[in-house]
């Protein structure tokens, strides 16, 4: 199992998954195969805004207990995931058209309640997650348009105040070599670094497409931010094509596992390597992506497929 095979690497990588909470439910080999691959869990979607705190001041953690309770029956630590984003926020976030100030205030009693609940629990929160577009300016998200840049630093703060044993990360995709969006990273966590505010980890997401080709500078680009001090961490690993796939696009798929799985092992600190799921049997990929699919590692029926072995073999 690849949770044994992590176990040995010399950066003792933490190999996850994110974890689907219906699935993991209704389907016996799903729990069993999470149980045993992986040692690391995220939750794919309960821990996010629209699921925690639905409607103002009223909290509903059913489903993230439930994961964190998995978690430690099955000896994983947890990846949390996520605390400010612009996507799957509720309505009244989103249209709520609050002031600064009341805002703030929003964002510090959300950051508060929840880091708190699970505090001691978490080994590291994907605080804020694409907050950058492509050309590396900032998103404009109702948190920006409202609170300007400083939500972030605010966001860290607040969090590490909480909980200050947990790793502090920001997350984004399209972040796996060196780009624009990826330089915007380099120069926010380097300035806030130098401020004293507690960032820990950058984390690109890994959702990669056949359509496009492979990074090919993602080792270069973990190592400037390890030498910058921070950890770095593979955090939504998929590979997507468009179905049915045959051979060739499962060996390239594997390539794409691979490209990214070795920039991690080859980073002395990325700590994590995270599969956004791991059968396609579940998956966001088809979804979101028409015509797209077959993403992950294990097919429908969890075979292995050859990205699957070529994350043994790099383990
Ligand atoms: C996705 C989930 O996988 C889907 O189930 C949900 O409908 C939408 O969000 N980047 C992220 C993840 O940070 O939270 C997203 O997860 C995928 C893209």
């Amino acid at each position: 199992p690849l949770r044994k095979l992590a176990e040995r690497t010399k950066t003792k990588v933490r190999i996850g998954t994110a974890v689907d909470m219906s699935a993991l439910a209704d389907d016996a080999t799903y729990r069993e195969t999470v149980a045993k691959e992986f040692n690391s869990v995220t939750a794919e979607n309960v821990m996010k805004w629209e699921v925690v705190q639905p409607e103002r001041g009223v909290y509903d953690f059913t489903a993230a207990d439930a994961l964190m309770k998995t978690a430690r029956a099955n000896g994983q630590e947890v990846r949390g995931h996520t605390l400010v984003w612009h996507s799957q926020l509720p309505a009244w976030v989103n249209e709520g058209d609050f002031s600064k100030e009341e805002l703030r205030s929003i964002l510090r009693d959300h950051i508060t309640t929840v880091v708190k609940r699970y505090k001691g629990k978490i080994y590291q929160w994907d605080v804020a997650n694409e907050i950058f577009n492509e050309d590396g300016t900032w998103r404009e998200s109702v948190w920006y348009k409202t609170l300007g840049p400083g939500y972030v630093e605010d966001a860290l703060r607040w969090t590490h105040a909480i909980d200050p044993k947990a790793k502090l990360f920001l997350n984004d995709y399209n972040v796996e070599g060196v780009n624009a969006k990826s330089d915007a990273y380099y120069e926010l966590i380097k300035k806030l670094r130098a401020k004293g505010v507690p960032v820990h980890g950058f984390g690109a997401q890994g959702h990669l497409s056949l359509e496009y080709d492979l990074p090919h500078d993602m080792t270069e680009n973990f190592l400037r931010f390890d030498r910058l001090g921070v950890e770095t961490a593979v955090t939504e690993a998929d590979v997507r094509m468009r179905v049915p796939a045959e051979t060739i696009e499962l060996n390239a798929q594997s390539q794409g596992y691979h490209t990214m799985l070795q920039a991690c092992l080859l980073t002395p600190k990325c700590t994590s390597f995270t599969v956004w799921g791991f059968t396609d049997k579940y998956s966001w990929i088809p979804d979101w992506f028409e015509g797209e699919g077959a993403a992950l590692l294990l097919d429908e029926q969890y075979n292995p497929k050859p990205a699957y072995k070529a994350v043994q073999q790099d383990l």
